[in-house]
């Protein structure tokens, strides 16, 4: 004879969950009780999957329901669990952790050797970093590594292509500069950088990054909509000069990011050449470009000034030599980037406890 749903119910209300303490019934845990073809099944519900207690607690609606009614009524195959589905793992780049553009409004102002030196201070502390010069007008970044003459290799599994980026001062790099000849016509240097770029975030052999940083030509262009389109970016890094009219820019560049269409969110503004600095007197600054342009800004946007960096002959020449200042233990201006770093690394700790995570953007032509 079948026994009673409520009678089954009523015995499975002596197992509780050892966390919650409460019995499986009355908190909802049971989802169903029914009869197919003269056998009893039961359906058990978990709100996570990975609760550590879902085999004691199957064990347990077992022995219960076989010991009040009788061996063999319920069978274990016959006790189904349902648990949340795991939230889909990001399509691209999914040993990626934190993607962070490097973007200015105004040319010139260091990006790239704010990028550069950002991502050598990053993997000085331990972190595993990747760079992306997603620059084809004057993609600066294999020089300031040194690998300017160098290009990567690539390899096949299960016939799809990958680029294994460079590896140098503990930074993975690739350059939209690999694959686009710097004499091509500027008009078809365009639309080869943003497929470029396309291929190197999906075939980019990156692996597990805690950082991939993408350094941006300057302004607002194809490129910058290209890569909000490939990739999720978790943030943006607004660079300038403390000079009014580069300031008028970084309020552009803050709009398209931040605005309600691409909303991606702004880390925070690096104040570069915020004075000049003879190596020789480290204590002497002279405001060239005027004095805490961006920190104003900063303060009258509400968003944080991630840094302030010094103009150094050594920042250039470092630069220029191929071995970021960052690298230098001890440099003064070694020693801006390695604050820069860890201002970063605390904005996005608290960008990714604030918001969700970000979404790529669909351009659609409504
Ligand atoms: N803090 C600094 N001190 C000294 N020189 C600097 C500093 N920042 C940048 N430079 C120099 O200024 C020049 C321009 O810098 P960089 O190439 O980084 O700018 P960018 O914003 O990336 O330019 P672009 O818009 O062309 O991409 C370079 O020669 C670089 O070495
Ligand atoms: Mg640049």
């Amino acid at each position: 004879m079948e026994i009673q749903k409520e009678q089954v119910l009523e015995a499975l209300k002596k197992i509780r969950h050892p966390e919650t303490k409460e019995n499986i019934v009355t908190s909802d845990m049971v989802s169903d009780v029914q009869y197919r073809e003269g056998e009893l099944w039961i359906g058990l519900k978990f709100s996570r999957a990975n609760d550590p207690f879902i085999q004691s607690i199957k064990k347990a609606c077992l022995r219960t329901v076989n010991s009040t009614f009788g061996e063999h009524t319920l069978k274990p195959e016959h006790i189904q669990v349902l648990v949340p589905e795991a939230p889909p793992k990001r399509a691209v780049l999914p040993g990626v952790k934190n993607i962070v553009a490097v973007a200015s409004g105004k040319g010139g102002v260091g990006k790239s050797t704010v990028a550069v030196n950002l991502a050598v201070a990053l993997a000085q502390s331990g972190s595993r970093v990747g760079l992306i010069d997603a620059d084809v007008y004057g993609p600066s970044v294999p020089l300031m590594f040194g690998i300017g003459d160098e290009r990567p290799s690539a390899r096949t599994e299960d016939g799809v292509e990958w680029i294994i980026p460079i590896e140098k001062h503990g930074v993975k790099l690739l350059s939209v500069g690999f694959f686009v000849k710097p004499e091509d016509a500027v008009i078809w240097r365009g639309p080869m950088a943003t497929s470029a770029l396309k291929q190197l975030i999906t075939q980019g052999d990156w692996g597990e990054l805690d950082y991939l940083l993408i350094d941006l030509p300057p302004g607002t262009g194809d490129v910058h909509l290209t890569m909000v389109q490939e990739v999720p970016v978790t943030g943006v890094v607004i660079v300038s000069t403390p000079q009014e009219v580069a300031l008028a820019d970084v309020i552009k560049g803050i709009n398209m990011f931040a605005g309600e269409k691409i909303n991606v969110p702004v880390l925070g503004i690096v104040e570069n050449m915020s004075w000049f600095t003879p190596e020789e007197l480290p204590e002497n600054k002279y405001y060239i470009f005027g004095k805490e342009g961006c920190k104003n800004l900063a303060e009258k946007l509400g968003i944080e000034l991630l840094g302030q960096i010094p103009i150094v002959q050594g920042i250039r020449e470092s630069g220029d030599f191929g071995m970021p200042i960052a690298l230098k233990a001890g440099n003064p201006s070694g020693e801006a980037f390695r604050l820069l770093a860890r201002a970063v690394e605390k904005a996005l700790i608290a960008r990714n406890i604030e918001l969700e995570p970000t979404r790529k953007v669909e351009i659609t032509t409504k």
